[in-house]
C-alpha cells in the first residue's frame, strides 16, 4: 500500500489523533499522580511524626524507651518508604533512632524547625535517594522533636508503574485506532479502487469493462460518468477501426486498380480484390456497353464463363440489376428469384442463393455492375459494406473509364501513327514522282535545248558577233537551269540514295550542303557495308537530311561531325555541330506556332521505326541529334537495285 494511499491517510491520521490525546493524556495524568503521591508521602509522614510527637509525648518526657522502641518498629514494619525514624530530647540528644549505628553525620542539623512554630518539611538528598524529612516539635519543642524519613523513591515507582499502564493503554488504542482507519479507508475507497482497476483494463485498450454503479453519491456519479466515458471511446473506436478498414480497402482497390490501364487486367485485379476483401469466392462484373445500355461480361471469378453465354448477355427483360444500375447504390439482392437471368443459372446450381449488386460509376454516369456472390450467410450486406461497395464502385467505376480513355487513346494512336505513314510514303512518292517528271520531261528538254543551242551557235555565221554573244548567254542560262533543275531533283530524291545507299547520300548531302558556306564536314561510319532496307534509308536519310539542313540554316557553325554505325541489329547516326546552339524546350513550346516542325517530323519518322531520338542543345555550345532505329530485315544490294531501277531518277 502506498503511504499516499486514502487508506494510509484516514488510518495515519486516526493514529495521530490517538497518540496525541493518549500521550497527552498521559503527561498530564503523570504529573498529577506525581503530586498527589508527594501530597500523601508527606501526609503520611506528617500522620507518623505527629503521632509519636502528641500521642506519645509522655513517653518521651518519661524517656520510656521501650515503648518508643516498640512504637517506632511498629511503623517501620508498616511503612515499608519509610527510611528513619528518631527522637531527640530538649537537649537534643538521640532517645531512639533507627539507626544502628547512630545518625548519619549532618542528619541532625539538615532539617531544624524554628522555636514555637509547627512542624517543617525537607527535601534531603542522600546517596540513597530525596528524602522528606518531617521534624515535628513535641510540646512546641520544649520536650524534644520527631524526626521522620521517607524516600521518595516509591512515590516515583508508583507514578512510573502508572504512567506505563498509561502508556500501554495508548498504543493499545492506537493499535486499534490504525486499524479501525484502515478499515474505515477500505470501506470508503473499494468503489474507487474497483475503478482504479477497471481504468487500468480501459487504459490497456480493454472498453468493454463497466465500473459498478455502488458505493457512495459521489461514487456512484464518478462510475456512470466513467461508463458513458468508455461507452464513447468504445464507439469512436470501432468507428475509427471501421473508417481504417475502410480506407484500407480503398486503398488496396486503388492499388489494384492502379497497376496497369489494361481493361481486362483492371478489372480482374479489381474483383479478386473485392472477392478477398469481403471474404467471398464468386462474382462477375458487367459492362454496359457504349449507346445501346447492353451488358456484357468483362470479368468473372469463381463462375463458370458458360453459365453465362448467352443467356446474361443482350437480355433486355427488366430485372432488378437494372433498377439498380439506374439508382447507383449497392443493394443486396435477397434472392436470385427476383432475377429472371440469375435465376436460371442458380438452377444449373452454378450461382448462390442471392447477391450483392455493385454499380460502377465514374461521376455520374454508371459504367457497370459487379455482383458478388453469396449464400445468406457472410452476405456482405449490412450498411456499412454496402456503402464501402458503393465507393469501391466508385474507385473501379473511374478505373473503367480510365480504362476505355487509354484504349481510345492507344487507337487513336495506331490511326494517328499509320497516317503519318501513310502520309510519309505519299509525300515521298510525290517527292519521287516530281523528280521522275522533271528528270524525264525538263531535264531532258534543257539539255535538248542546250544541244540546239550549240548546234545554232555552230551553224552561226562568224560575222554575227553580237547574236552569237547573246545566243552564248541563253546557252549559259539554260546551262544554269538545267543545273538547278537537277539540284531541284536531286534533294526531292537524291539518286544517289537509291543507288549507292545511306552512307553516301548523306556524304554527299552534307558535302554539297554545307561545304560551300564555309563548314567542314567529318564522316565516320562502322558496320555499314550492306544495303538497308529502303524505307529505313530514306526515313533516315530524312532525319538526318533536316538535321544537316538545320545547321546549315540556323547553327553558324564550323565543324559538324557525323558518325553512322550499325551494330547489333541497330542503326545509329549522330549529327553534331560546334555551333550556336538553341533552347530546345522554347522550341518545343513554341511548336503550336508552327516553329520546331522540322524537329517534329525527324521525331515521328524515328518513331514509326520503333526507334529513339536525342537532341541534345545548348545556347552556345552546339548541337547533337542522335538517333537509334532497328533495322529489321536488311535489303542485299542487287535485289533492292533491280526493283528500284524503273523509278530512279537520273542524271543525264
Ligand atoms: N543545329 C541547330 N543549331 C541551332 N539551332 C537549331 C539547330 N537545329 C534546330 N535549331 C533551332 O530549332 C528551331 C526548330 O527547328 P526546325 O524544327 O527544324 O524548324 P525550322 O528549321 O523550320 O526552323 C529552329 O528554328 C532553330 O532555331
Ligand atoms: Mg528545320
Amino acid at each position: 500500500m502506498h503511504w499516499k494511499s486514502l487508506r494510509f491517510r484516514i488510518a495515519a491520521v486516526i493514529v495521530a489523533l490517538t497518540l496525541v490525546l493518549g500521550l497527552g493524556g498521559t503527561l498530564r495524568a503523570r504529573s498529577d499522580l506525581t503530586r498527589i503521591a508527594h501530597e500523601e508521602l508527606e501526609k503520611r509522614g506528617v500522620t507518623i511524626a505527629r503521632d509519636l510527637a502528641v500521642q506519645h509525648a509522655d513517653q518521651i518526657l518519661v524517656n520510656d524507651i521501650y515503648t518508643l522502641y516498640t512504637l517506632v518498629n511498629d511503623f517501620l514494619l508498616n511503612n515499608p518508604d519509610l527510611r528513619y525514624i528518631f527522637i531527640l530530647d530538649a537537649q537534643g540528644r538521640v532517645l531512639v533512632t533507627t539507626f544502628p549505628d547512630g545518625l548519619p553525620a549532618g542528619l541532625r542539623q539538615a532539617n531544624v524547625p524554628s522555636p514555637g512554630g509547627g512542624y517543617q518539611v525537607r527535601r534531603l538528598r542522600t546517596t540513597e535517594g530525596v528524602i522528606y524529612d518531617i521534624a515535628m516539635p513535641v510540646a512546641e519543642g520544649r520536650a524534644g522533636v520527631v524526626r521522620v524519613g521517607l524516600l521518595e523513591a516509591q512515590v516515583w515507582a508508583q507514578v512510573n508503574r502508572q504512567t506505563l499502564g498509561l502508556l500501554a493503554l495508548t498504543g493499545i488504542v492506537t493499535l486499534l485506532g490504525a486499524a479501525a482507519g484502515f478499515a474505515l479507508g477500505t470501506f470508503l475507497t473499494r468503489p474507487l479502487s474497483e475503478l482504479v482497476g477497471i481504468t487500468q483494463a480501459v487504459a490497456r485498450g480493454d472498453l468493454r469493462q463497466k465500473a459498478a454503479v455502488k458505493g457512495s453519491e459521489e461514487v456512484e456519479q464518478l462510475a456512470l460518468a466513467f461508463n458513458r466515458m468508455t461507452e464513447a471511446l468504445a464507439t469512436s473506436r470501432d468507428e475509427l477501426l471501421r473508417r481504417n478498414e475502410e480506407l484500407s480497402a480503398l486503398n488496396a482497390i486503388a492499388v489494384a486498380v492502379g497497376q496497369s490501364l489494361e481493361m481486362d487486367t483492371v478489372l480482374g485485379a479489381a474483383l479478386a480484390k473485392v472477392l478477398e476483401l469481403m471474404k467471398l469466392h464468386a462474382g462477375w462484373i458487367f459492362l454496359l456497353e457504349d449507346g445501346d445500355g447492353r451488358l456484357t461480361l468483362a470479368a468473372r471469378q469463381g463462375v463458370n464463363a458458360d453459365l453465362f453465354l448467352p443467356r446474361l448477355e443482350g437480355s433486355s427483360e427488366p430485372c432488378v440489376c437494372q433498377r439498380i444500375l439506374q439508382s447507383g447504390q449497392a443493394r443486396l439482392v435477397e434472392s436470385v428469384e427476383d432475377c429472371p437471368r440469375l435465376k436460371q443459372l442458380a438452377n444449373n446450381g452454378g450461382l448462390g442463393t442471392c447477391h450483392v449488386s455493385v454499380p460502377l460509376r465514374s461521376g455520374d454516369r454508371v459504367l457497370g455492375l459487379m455482383n458478388l456472390v453469396c449464400n445468406g450467410e457472410g452476405c456482405p450486406s449490412n450498411e456499412q459494406n454496402l456503402r464501402l461497395l458503393t465507393a469501391i464502385g466508385h474507385q473501379i467505376g473511374v478505373a473503367v473509364e480510365n480504362a476505355r480513355l487509354y484504349r481510345e487513346l492507344q487507337h487513336k494512336e495506331a490511326l494517328r501513327g499509320e497516317l503519318v505513314k501513310k502520309l510519309i510514303s505519299a509525300q515521298e512518292e510525290e517527292r519521287r514522282r516530281i523528280a521522275r517528271e522533271l528528270h524525264d520531261q525538263y531535264a531532258q528538254a534543257l539539255t535538248a535545248l542546250s544541244m540546239s543551242i550549240e548546234a545554232t551557235e555552230r551553224a552561226f555565221p562568224e560575222n554575227q558577233a553580237p547574236l552569237k554573244s547573246q545566243l552564248e548567254s541563253i546557252k549559259t542560262l539554260t546551262a544554269r537551269t538545267l543545273d538547278q533543275t537537277y539540284d531541284l531533283i536531286f534533294d526531292l530524291r537524291p539518286t544517289i540514295l537509291d543507288d549507292l545507299g545511306l552512307v553516301p547520300a548523306v556524304r554527299w548531302y552534307a558535302e554539297s550542303r554545307l561545304e560551300p558556306l564555309g563548314v567542314s564536314v567529318h564522316l565516320e561510319t562502322e558496320g555499314l557495308q550492306e544495303r538497308l532496307s529502303p524505307e529505313l534509308e530514306t526515313a533516315c536519310y530524312r532525319v538526318i537530311q533536316e538535321a544537316l539542313l538545320n545547321i546549315a540554316k540556323h547553327a553558324r557553325a564550323r565543324h559538324v561531325s557525323i558518325r553512322l554505325s550499325l551494330a547489333q541489329g541497330r542503326l545509329q547516326a549522330r549529327v553534331e555541330d560546334d555551333g550556336q546552339g538553341f533552347d530546345l524546350e522554347a522550341v518545343r513550346r513554341s511548336t503550336a506556332s508552327g516553329r520546331g516542325m522540322g524537329l517534329l517530323g525527324m521525331q515521328e519518322r524515328v518513331e514509326l521505326l520503333g526507334g529513339i531520338l536525342r537532341i541534345d542543345s545548348v545556347p552556345g555550345h552546339g548541337t547533337r541529334v542522335w538517333i537509334e532505329v532497328p533495322i529489321g530485315h536488311q535489303v542485299d544490294k542487287e535485289s533492292y537495285q533491280h526493283e528500284q531501277a524503273d523509278s530512279r531518277p537520273h542524271r543525264g
